[in-house]
């Protein structure tokens, strides 16, 4: 790592106050992606992470997608190089934020963590600054409580793999102004992905269509209407779903999908998102899907 005080500027250069730039906080499985993408629409973008190994991870990562993408002959060498010279890592949060147009968080689901960051990075970016998060569940006001601008605030709720799906869900608080909003949806049109609109609401539409299907499956299977593979393949063949909703299941982690609905019957109440007991019991018995080989299929390939 170089200085601590310096940030490593992108190697193409900056000019000081650079309308444009984008700082993303938090380097891991989103926070890379997005500087990836934002990168590769032109933008200069700065990567923070509180932990110096994560950062460093989060820029070969960035590196290792692209030599994939020339690899797959979707991304030319040139091009490669071009969106490394504009992704740069900053040792600190207010060498990230200093000189951004946009900030994007992408720090662990954890309300108190992200409203003590954007506490922290209110004073340090310029006044004007748009502050996203990337959250896939917490709500929008809850983390604009603080602020002296919750105006500012809005959801940028990208999907995994960031470089490669194309849905960005716009999420508008209570207090979030149509300034910031429209803001949002032309940066997500500008970085090549598909902006819907959403009002803060728990699960957005994205999590709440997709766990509700998810957990109507795991019922189903409860009370042996199919096998496993057979619902899937009923989602996959008859609504031409990419992949049934059990395999998607497993593909996300039993545990997080656990997580949400929990979240989820909490906040919208009812029964539609109660946890099945066999969703309950798999977690329990570490059945967590891909990243431990078994969950409502089998994996070969542990994560
Ligand atoms: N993983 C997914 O599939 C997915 C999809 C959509 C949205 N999200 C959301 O994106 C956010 C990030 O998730 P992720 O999967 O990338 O998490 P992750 O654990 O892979 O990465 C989080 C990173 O944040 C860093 N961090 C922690 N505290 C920090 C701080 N105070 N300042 C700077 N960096 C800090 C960690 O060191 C880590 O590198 C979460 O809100 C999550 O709900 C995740």
């Amino acid at each position: 790592m170089s200085a601590p005080q310096e940030p490593r500027a992108p190697r193409e250069g900056r000019t000081p106050r650079e309308r444009g730039q984008v700082a993303v906080i938090g380097a891991g499985t989103m926070g890379h992606g997005i500087a990836q993408v934002a990168a590769a629409a032109g933008r200069r973008v700065l990567l923070h992470d509180a932990d110096p190994s994560s950062l460093e991870r989060g820029l070969a990562q960035v590196g290792a997608n692209l030599d994939k993408g020339v690899s797959l002959g979707k991304v030319t060498p040139g091009e490669r190089e071009t969106v490394l010279a504009r992704v740069g890592g900053a040792d600190t949060l207010a060498d990230a934020v200093r000189e951004a147009e946009l900030v994007i968080e992408a720090v662990p689901e954890k309300l108190e963590l992200k409203r003590a960051l954007f506490a922290a990075i209110e004073p340090l970016a310029p006044p004007d600054a748009l502050l996203a998060t990337n959250t896939s569940s917490l709500s929008i006001a809850e983390l604009a409580r603080d602020l002296e601008r919750p105006a500012n605030l809005l959801g940028l709720h990208f999907f995994n793999p960031v470089h490669i799906m194309k849905l960005v869900e716009v999420v508008h608080g209570p207090a979030t102004s149509e300034a910031t909003l429209e803001q949002g949806v032309s940066f997500v049109r500008e970085i090549g992905r598909e902006p819907i609109v959403v009002r803060d609401s728990p699960g957005f539409a994205s999590s709440r269509l997709g766990v509700a299907l998810g957990l109507e499956a795991i019922r189903m299977l409860e009370e042996g209407v199919a096998s496993a593979e057979d619902i899937d393949r009923a989602m996959e063949l008859g609504y031409r779903h990419p992949m049934g909703p059990l395999r998607l299941t497993d593909l996300v982690g039993l545990d997080v999908r656990l997580g949400i609905s929990e979240y989820l019957h909490e906040t919208l109440g009812g029964e539609r998102f109660r946890p099945p007991e066999l969703l309950r019991r798999m977690v329990a018995e570490g059945r967590l899907g891909r990243k431990t080989g078994h969950g409502f299929h089998e994996w070969n390939e542990p994560d």
